[in-house]
């Protein structure tokens, strides 16, 4: 038999008024014992939260080289077990996290649609939530809609036994964990060259509705110098909730449509895909906008040094001509993102002390 999916509405008193607090005045909520014990926002990673990430992400990546290291991390974790609630669709944050957990021994419970999941019956989200968190330790949400994965660490946190929940992408509005693995992919791709502080970046594509290149911005707050120049065409540029943040924070940045003028000029090259899965554009309307492309020919135009990231999936916006080129690190990028959370859900269960005393 075929269910219509039914969507039953609840009200939760007190949730609007808790949603629409300015972020910065609302973060200790997500914390406990002066830990993190959400990660919702990206402005809840301060500079000596990113230097520890960074420095516990390289203590695992050794480890994990070796069966004994490998085993070490195994069994950290082994007593635990996490949810992946992913109901939109994902490739590297579904399967980093998977393999996180994996690497740390924790067991990995997974929903990837809520056609598979008693919402269909008309279960509401939160109680689909609230019903993970009787079985699991850890939640980790990827989900279309803006604010949900606040939402369901709020509605947690007021009950008897919370526990954390992750933010693995909430609509177009944020992506920590993403902004986390791209900020230690620019710190180890500029070790040699005094890390992320004084250096330019361009962030190039659909600005307005990148969730990755909004949380990355907000983490230039912990560096010093930094400029950032948003290449975008004019229906995509940055929101000005952004711009806003940049300017309160002194953060120089440029806006210009000259994509070919900026390249020799920066450190990093933030690549970016039109995300067209909420574009109000039918979807037979092409739209690959070539000028906010990156092709094999540019690469003479950037610097030795220059990286070229993104958060992946692309479409055109890189040639695979471009792969070859050392200065291309979107592979290693995405690797890092395994590194990155392993390390984040580790923090999270205070196994991080262990993974350090290693290297004592
Ligand atoms: N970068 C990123 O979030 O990729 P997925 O959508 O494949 O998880």
């Amino acid at each position: 038999m075929k269910y219509e999916k039914e969507e039953t509405i609840q009200t939760y008193p007190g949730w609007d008024d808790f949603y629409n607090i300015e972020v910065s005045d609302k973060l200790d909520f997500f914390s406990r014992n002066e830990r993190l014990f959400d990660i919702i926002f990206a402005q809840q990673f301060d500079r000596t939260f990113l230097n520890f990430m960074c420095k516990l992400s390289n203590q695992i990546r050794l480890l994990a080289k070796t069966k004994m290291g490998a085993n070490k991390l195994s069994g950290l974790l082994s007593h635990k077990r996490a949810m992946l609630y992913f109901v939109q669709p994902s490739t590297r944050t579904f399967i980093s996290f998977l393999n996180a957990c994996h690497i740390l021994g924790m067991k990995a419970s997974e929903i990837r649609g809520t056609t598979t999941s008693s919402e269909v019956k008309g279960e509401s989200p939160e109680d689909t939530i609230r019903t993970f968190s009787t079985y699991v330790d850890l939640i980790v949400i990827r989900h279309p809609e803006e604010g949900f994965a606040e939402k369901a660490a709020w509605v947690l946190n007021q009950t008897e036994q919370p526990v954390s929940v992750i933010n693995g992408g909430s609509g177009p509005d944020q992506h920590p964990t993403q902004a986390l693995l791209d900020i230690y992919t620019l710190e180890r791709s500029f070790e040699h060259i005094g890390g992320l502080d004084g250096k330019n970046i361009a962030m190039v594509g659909d600005l307005k509705r990148g969730r990755t290149v909004r949380s990355l911005s907000y983490l230039m707050r912990n560096y010093k110098d930094v400029t950032l120049y948003y290449i975008a065409p004019e229906v995509f540029r940055m929101k000005d909730d952004i711009k806003n943040f940049l300017k309160k924070h002194d953060i120089k940045f440029f806006e210009t449509e000259d994509f070919p003028s900026v390249m020799p000029i920066v450190d990093a090259i933030y690549m970016t895909r039109i995300q067209k899965e909420y574009s109000e554009t039918p979807s037979n309307v092409t739209d690959i906008y070539p000028d906010f492309h990156f092709r094999k020919e540019d690469l003479s135009n950037i610097q030795s040094h220059c990286i070229i990231m993104h958060p992946l999936p692309r479409r055109y916006e890189i040639d695979v001509e471009v792969d070859k080129d050392p200065r291309a690190v979107y592979w290693r990028q995405e690797r890092n993102g395994m590194w990155i959370r392993t390390a984040l859900i580790a923090y999270l269960f205070g196994v991080d002390k262990n993974i350090a005393s290693e290297f004592n």
